[in-house]
């Protein structure tokens, strides 16, 4: 084969690459399993409230006062974590802390786990998260799972709630 005919063969394959991505990403969109962006794309949506949510306003205020003395040292102030790349160990073999806000998997979990998380911490699994059973009331609790939904885009709210979310 010459070069001119490899060459011809290359970009015919690239051609063919890119169309079956975008296919792709158009029929998942289509048959209603929108795809979860990888990057976060949830800046501009901090409360995106056109999808009715479990809390109230008020909880959303207390659990940012609640997320600021407690969580934000390790997950950020706005959830977003502290580090670039969540899912890479640290050298002692734990995770980092991942951000909350919807552009890790925190929205994978329903709220029981989730608060059973921040009750009991990731330290029974060689985790860092500690625990807060004996530090926070159940209000305020419920109040920072509130606060760091907020910064969730309805679609990954939605896709939470399908997961188990509230129930
Ligand atoms: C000392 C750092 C630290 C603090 C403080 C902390 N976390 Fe975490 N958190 C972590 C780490 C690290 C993980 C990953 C699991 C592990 O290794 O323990 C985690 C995991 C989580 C998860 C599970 C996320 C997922 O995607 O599975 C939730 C939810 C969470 N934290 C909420 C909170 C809330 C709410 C607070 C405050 C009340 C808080 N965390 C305070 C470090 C922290």
């Amino acid at each position: 084969m010459n070069f001119k005919v490899m060459k011809k063969f290359v970009i015919l394959f690239v051609a063919i690459f890119l169309v079956s991505c975008s296919d792709q990403a158009a029929v998942s969109q289509a048959d209603g399993s929108p795809q979860i962006p990888v990057s976060a794309s949830n800046e501009d949506v901090p409360g995106a409230m056109g999808v009715e949510r479990w809390n109230s306003t008020e909880q959303v205020v207390l659990g940012r006062e609640v997320f600021t003395q407690n969580c934000a040292v390790c997950h950020g102030a706005e959830a977003q974590g502290t580090v670039v790349d969540w899912r890479e160990k640290l050298d002692d073999g734990s995770f980092p802390p991942p951000p909350l806000n919807g552009s890790a998997h925190a929205w994978h979990h329903p709220q029981e786990i989730l608060l059973r998380v921040i009750d009991y911490g990731g330290e029974a699994m060689g985790g860092k998260m500690p625990a807060f059973i004996d530090v926070l009331e159940t209000d305020e609790k419920l109040a920072a799972v509130a606060y760091f939904q907020s910064f969730w885009t309805d679609e990954i709210y939605q896709q939470w709630m399908q997961m188990g979310g509230t129930n």
